[in-house]
């Protein structure tokens, strides 16, 4: 069911098909589907005129803010670099629909079209992931035992049962080692606020940590890698 999917959005050389305008992103919404539910061989058609094509897309229209280098100039700014390829095309999608909202990146994706997305997505998962080292090691340690155990107290889920024991998260699971510690406040603020709700599990997982906790796990995940 996933492969003809796959197929369709192709066309027999391999190269993306390039649909009309309406049929864009729904044809994006068909290849998110598949994806979400689908094995990882339907992202393995990559080629090296996508990844061409991505790195001048990205010079173009990502890197004033995400860097050329995917880690992001400042701290208002996502690192893309080594997130799930899948995680990435979501973001891209919801914010186009609007299930996630940003100002800065609704009028990025406003003009992105379902080719760009994919091959945007693929090139910054092949970028090397950054960190940022923490002075704090009573932060990093309550920030590794919440990661790794949650707080039984206030009903707080641990968070390594989905992202994973190193914290690259995934598929659709965002990759959190290396992330901008402010961007990984900001985001858990987000989903506490319910001002970012394009997830629904991730609202409940993350309501009952105190502002402390926020600190130490961002802390944590900032400075893995
Ligand atoms: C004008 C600045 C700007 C530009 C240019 C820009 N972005 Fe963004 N991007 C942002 C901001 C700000 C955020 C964080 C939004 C938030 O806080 O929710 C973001 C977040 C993202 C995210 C979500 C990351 C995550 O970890 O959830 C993705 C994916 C993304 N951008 C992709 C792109 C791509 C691909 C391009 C180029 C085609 C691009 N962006 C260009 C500002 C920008
Ligand atoms: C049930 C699985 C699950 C658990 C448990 C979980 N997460 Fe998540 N998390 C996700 C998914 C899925 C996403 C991507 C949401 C989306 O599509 O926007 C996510 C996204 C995030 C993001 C946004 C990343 C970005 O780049 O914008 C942060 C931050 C985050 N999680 C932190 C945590 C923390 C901290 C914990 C533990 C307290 C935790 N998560 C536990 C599934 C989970």
């Amino acid at each position: 069911m996933i492969e003809p999917i796959a197929r369709q959005y192709r066309n027999p050389q391999g190269s993306l098909r390039r649909p009309g305008r309406g049929r864009h992103w729904r044809a994006a919404g068909f290849l998110l589907l598949a994806l979400l539910g689908g094995p990882p061989s339907v992202l393995a058609e990559y080629t090296d005129a996508d990844a061409q094509a991505a790195q001048r897309l990205v010079k173009k229209r990502c890197a004033k803010c995400h860097g050329a280098d995917g880690l992001g100039i400042s701290d208002k700014f996502a690192s893309l670099a080594g997130q799930p390829a899948e995680y990435l095309l979501k973001q891209i999608f919801n914010f186009k629909t609007g299930q996630r909202r940003d100002a800065k990146m609704q009028r990025v994706v406003e003009t992105l079209s379902a080719q760009d997305a994919y091959i945007a997505s693929e090139y910054f998962a092949r970028l090397p992931a950054g960190f940022t080292p923490s002075d704090d090691p009573a932060a990093i340690a309550a920030g590794r035992r919440i990661y790794f155990e949650g707080n039984r107290e206030t009903g707080v889920h641990n968070c390594a049962s989905c992202h994973g024991v190193y914290a690259t998260g995934g598929g659709p699971v965002a990759r959190l080692a290396g992330q901008n510690p402010t961007y990984l406040e900001t985001q858990i603020r987000s989903f506490i606020a319910n001002s970012r709700n394009n997830d629904r599990a991730m609202h409940a997982i993350v309501a009952p940590l105190s502002p402390q906790e926020i600190h130490s796990v961002a802390a944590y995940l900032a400075a893995e890698n």
